[in-house]
């Protein structure tokens, strides 16, 4: 699948975002191993605070669904900039999704490339609790 498809299944995802309260809607697909793709956008409600990201319901789902592994995951918002996705995802990506291509892009075009190991160096891992 090209960038460009998955890109095109995040931004489908986040027509769903419930952002009602920072009125920033993000929608995420993931990608795995074997090509299947699920997807995610951001839920927030009434207390903030347990709100939870794209990125995350997309690996949460995927998990939920039996996907063990991954290749790549897109992350779309309406900005101008790349919408860089929050620590907490890039801990949960990096433990459960390991070094993944990340595409970045707004709903017009890509705005970034990255390895989840250059978004998130130093990682701490199961690997450190040995
Ligand atoms: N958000 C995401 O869903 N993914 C990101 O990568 C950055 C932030 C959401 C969380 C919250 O619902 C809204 O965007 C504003 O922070």
């Amino acid at each position: 699948m090209r960038d460009s498809e998955l890109v095109s299944v995040a931004r489908a995802a986040r027509a769903f975002a419930r952002a009602d309260f920072s009125k920033c809607k993000v929608g995420a697909a993931l990608e795995t191993v074997g090509g299947t793709v699920v997807s995610g956008c951001n839920i927030e409600n009434a207390t903030y605070g347990l709100t939870i990201c794209a990125e995350r319901v997309a690996m949460f789902k995927a998990l939920s669904e039996g996907h063990r592994t991954f290749r790549r995951i897109a992350i779309v918002a309406n900005t101008n900039g790349p919408v860089l996705p929050c620590g907490a995802c890039r801990q949960i990506l990096w433990e459960f999704g390991g070094d993944l291509e990340v595409v970045l892009a707004n709903m017009r075009r890509e705005t970034g490339r990255y390895t989840l190991g250059e978004l998130l160096p130093m990682p701490f891992d199961a690997r450190l609790l040995k």
